[in-house]
């Protein structure tokens, strides 16, 4: 069953039903203003961090789920009837409902007693706010006087604070009212120097700023007193729950569409200038009039949307494919690379399943966000990678996240997740292959943000790898710390106390527990230091680093091999994790796809084996589960993977996350048949005629699928923020389909389906446009490549060096 449909050619997913079965939201913003949007309006907006700079409010885990946002009523002044377009908040049988999700804006709208009203909202870039244009028809042959309410709920900022500290916060409200404009200005007075601002390019009509004046006591968003009544009363919010409701009165004729402007900003004023006059409480508004201005002109509101418009295309140009696959192609040049900036735009912060609060950007998953996006936002993974680098603790370990507006390390997540620091070689070794900017790795960067420590960041890489060399376990492979990738392995952790954290115990002192997963990844990101040293002519180094790779193979061949595939680590005991010997938990998929991703045991045919045994064990219709058999209760010396139960996250669940590590060692073995039915499993485009299953949006992936243990196996859960978008992506684009970036140029490998007769893209590459098209004349992966009409040797399409903008490249399989 499906609750709408892809409209491929406006690059909208497009929502004909409004009960979705959960929130199926957007994301509008791409800079530093941000909200998300559902399908019924709900959602919420923030300046940078979700957190700390919080402009609305929203109730997570709500009953009914998807309440509060940036609702619409329209109310017929005859009849007195009051509905909302967007479905939500007040449930009314609507016609042609309809939501657009689409680049960076959303159009909600429908048509309900003759009364046709859809509204687009979107941030326009280089602005700190939000537009929400109202366009509204009437249908009927008689006149119709309608008012429109516009409306929000401010956050008093600090979105912790505000969901848990009544006792201050509901006295610390303050609103101003000027020229119809709504100005939220709680705690201005003292230490902040920004506010928000709501606005209506049609003021006069009436505004109300008091939430218990707007709703009426005891009420909800669904039935808000002052639209009953048809008439705001010009409230000013002392204390309690500041609000922002905007009248418009609307008059149509038949036939006749009006348009209204509503917008919502952040604004900052320099910390002496706060006040107008100076030595007043009144806000200086000064610099923000124009913008409001600006923003309520519909034509200035229009013209900004279609720079949007074109900012996104340029975005996505830079990859395009066709394929003979319609859920590819879907994926690849729009949706999956619109979610990979989404998730580096906010990392793990704000979704319908993380609150804003909890997490800030993550060292790990932000490096790895870094595959899915730098071919589209170089300069901007050029300064995250900075900012990132920056957080990494002297001893090249690093804090497991950081707060975006502060970039401070967080200390209450801690370190010691012994993975870590090597996603930074990934990440980096990523940008270089993108760019060839080279000169990234003298750039100064101190450790934990302490001045004085800047070392260039080549240094930091260094740090990263030698990291793991000091901290190596009884078997020599590397110790595991708090956790690797899978932040639920605790084998130190020992924790029996309830509501403990598993990410922050620590009952034992790390000296025995070992992880194969970090030994493969050691091996990948060593393997990409020792090209970076190499380029950088530093031959002898390059050499320490592959003969370290060398000696960790060794010990993973003698020491992480089960028989059949690879081990998952060694406990706290010494006892074997993920292997033929355990009860439960035999196999586990991340040692056995990076291991397989990073090349162990391609030439011995371990890397085979382990695969197939992952697709004996572990692969299900809707995708590889994490290891198996699930733990069927809670084991003190795995620690947060067994308190799940069966079947879910990382207890079995299939986690989307990693499946692409086995995609893309199955490409490694040549077998691209299995790499792209792993891939259309959890393909969320492919998945969308079972939307009543999976539950949530078939536009993006989501982190989790429920596994086969699981009584609800096929539902996804987390989607949006997970590094299940750059994996697939990285995985799809550079592996299966092999338009693969390295240090010397572009690799042309594709080891597509041998069903596929080719397919075409078109990649910029270092300022050249790459013509791609690829025929298969054979079964196999060989390729013979023709560059520009020459044939060339090898797959690797150099950098043009004579200025050519445009490169034709042909490819033949065989
Ligand atoms: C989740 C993990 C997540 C971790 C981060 C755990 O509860 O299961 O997937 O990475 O929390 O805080
Ligand atoms: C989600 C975290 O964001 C990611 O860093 C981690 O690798 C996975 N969970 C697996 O635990």
């Amino acid at each position: 069953m499906k609750f709408g449909y892809f409209d491929d050619r406006n690059r909208e997913y497009v929502i004909t039903e409004p009960e979705t079965p959960l929130p199926w939201i957007n994301y509008l913003g791409c800079q530093a203003y941000f909200g998300i949007i559902s399908n019924t309006a709900g959602g919420y907006s923030f300046y940078r961090d979700a957190r700390l700079r919080r402009l609305t409010r929203y109730r997570y885990n709500n009953v009914p789920p998807d309440l509060g946002g940036r609702y619409i009523y329209l109310r017929d002044d005859e009849s007195k009837e009051f509905w909302s377009p967007s479905w939500l908040p007040t449930r009314h049988k609507l016609k042609d409902y309809s939501c657009r999700h689409g680049m960076g804006y959303t159009v909600i709208g429908s048509t309900y007693s003759g009364i046709e009203a859809h509204t687009r909202y979107f941030v326009p870039l280089d602005e700190n706010l939000e537009i929400w244009q109202l366009t509204v028809t009437n249908h009927r042959t008689t006149r119709a006087s309608l008012s429109g309410f516009a409306s929000i709920e401010f956050c008093l900022w600090d979105a912790q604070d505000d969901a848990t500290n009544f006792q201050r916060n509901l006295n610390i409200g303050q609103v101003e009212v000027d020229d119809g404009v709504i100005y939220h200005k709680t705690e201005y007075r003292e230490r902040r120097n920004h506010f928000a601002w709501f606005a209506s390019s049609q003021p006069g009509a009436g505004f109300e700023t008091q939430r218990e004046v707007f709703l009426g006591r005891n009420r909800g968003w669904d039935k808000p007193a002052a639209v009953e009544a048809g008439q705001l009363t010009n409230s000013i919010a002392h204390g309690w729950s500041p609000v922002g409701v905007h009248q418009v009165k609307l008059e149509l004729e038949p036939g006749e569409t009006r348009q209204i402007v509503f917008a919502l900003g952040y604004h900052e004023n320099p910390v002496d200038q706060k006040f107008d006059p100076a030595g007043s409480q009144i806000i200086n508004k000064r610099t923000v009039k124009p913008v409001i201005a600006k923003y309520l002109d519909p034509v200035q509101a229009d013209a900004a949307f279609e720079r949007l418009r074109l900012y996104w295309d340029g975005l996505l140009s830079v990859f395009q494919v066709n394929t003979p696959d319609i859920h590819t192609n879907r994926m690849v040049n729009i949706w999956n690379a619109y979610q990979c900036m989404a998730t580096f735009n906010m990392s793990r912060s704000a979704s319908s399943f993380e609150s804003g609060i909890g997490r800030g950007l993550g060292f790990r998953d932000s490096n790895q966000d870094l595959l899915g996006f730098v071919h589209m936002a170089p300069a901007r993974a050029r300064e995250r990678i900075l900012d990132l680098a920056a957080t990494q603790l002297a001893t090249g370990g690093a804090y497991h996240q950081y707060q975006p507006l502060t970039k401070r390390g967080n200390n209450d997540i801690g370190s010691g997740f012994n993975d870590d620091p090597h996603w930074l070689i990934v990440g980096v070794s990523a940008y270089l292959k993108e760019t060839g900017d080279w000169s990234i790795l003298d750039e100064p960067v101190p450790y934990d943000n302490e001045p004085g420590s800047e070392q260039p960041l080549y240094q930091h890489l260094r740090r990263s790898f030698n990291y793991t060399l000091a901290r190596l376990g009884p078997h020599g492979l590397p110790l595991i710390g708090r956790a690797d990738w899978n932040d639920c392995l605790n084998l130190n952790c020992f924790s029996d106390t309830p509501g403990q954290s598993f990410q922050t115990t620590t009952n034992k002192d790390g000296k025995v527990a070992e992880s194969v997963f970090i030994a493969g990844l050691f091996v990948y990101a060593g393997r990409e230091l020792a090209a970076i040293a190499k380029h950088r002519g530093l031959t002898e180094e390059a050499q320490v680093y592959l003969d370290e790779i060398a000696r960790m193979e060794a010990v993973i061949h003698e020491h992480g091999w089960d028989g059949e595939w690879f081990l998952r680590a060694y406990d706290d005991f010494g006892n074997k994790i993920g292997s033929k010997d355990c009860e439960e938990g035999k196999i586990f998929i991340e040692s056995n796809g990076f291991c397989a991703l990073a090349g162990i045991g391609l030439e011995d045919g371990r890397a085979e084996s382990a695969l197939n045994s992952v697709g004996e064990h572990l692969a299900t219709e809707n995708g590889i589960v994490l290891q198996q058999p699930a733990y069927s209760r809670y084991y003190l010396n795995l620690g947060e993977i067994s308190s799940y139960p069966p079947g879910y996250k990382e207890n079995a669940g299939i986690f989307c996350h990693v499946n692409p590590w086995v995609m893309i060692g199955e490409t490694r073995l040549g077998r691209g048949d299995r790499a792209h039915d792993y891939y259309s499993r959890i393909n969320p485009s492919a998945r969308e005629n079972i939307s009543d299953l999976h539950r949530c949006e078939p536009y993006v992936y989501s982190q989790m699928i429920a596994g086969k243990d699981a009584p609800t196996f096929g539902e996804a859960k987390n989607s949006w923020l997970t590094g299940t978008a750059a994996w697939n992506y990285y995985a799809i684009a550079q592996w299966i389909l092999g338009v693969r970036t390295s240090i010397d140029g572009l690799r042309i490998a594709p080891v597509i389906p041998k069903s596929w007769p080719g397919f075409t893209a078109m990649r910029t590459f270092r300022g050249a446009v790459y013509r791609i098209v690829i025929e298969r004349k054979g079964e196999g992966n060989q390729i013979a490549l023709t560059v520009d009409g020459t044939p060339i040797e090898g797959n690797v399409v150099p950098a043009p060096t004579d200025g050519r903008k445009e490169i034709s490249v042909h490819g033949v399989l065989s």
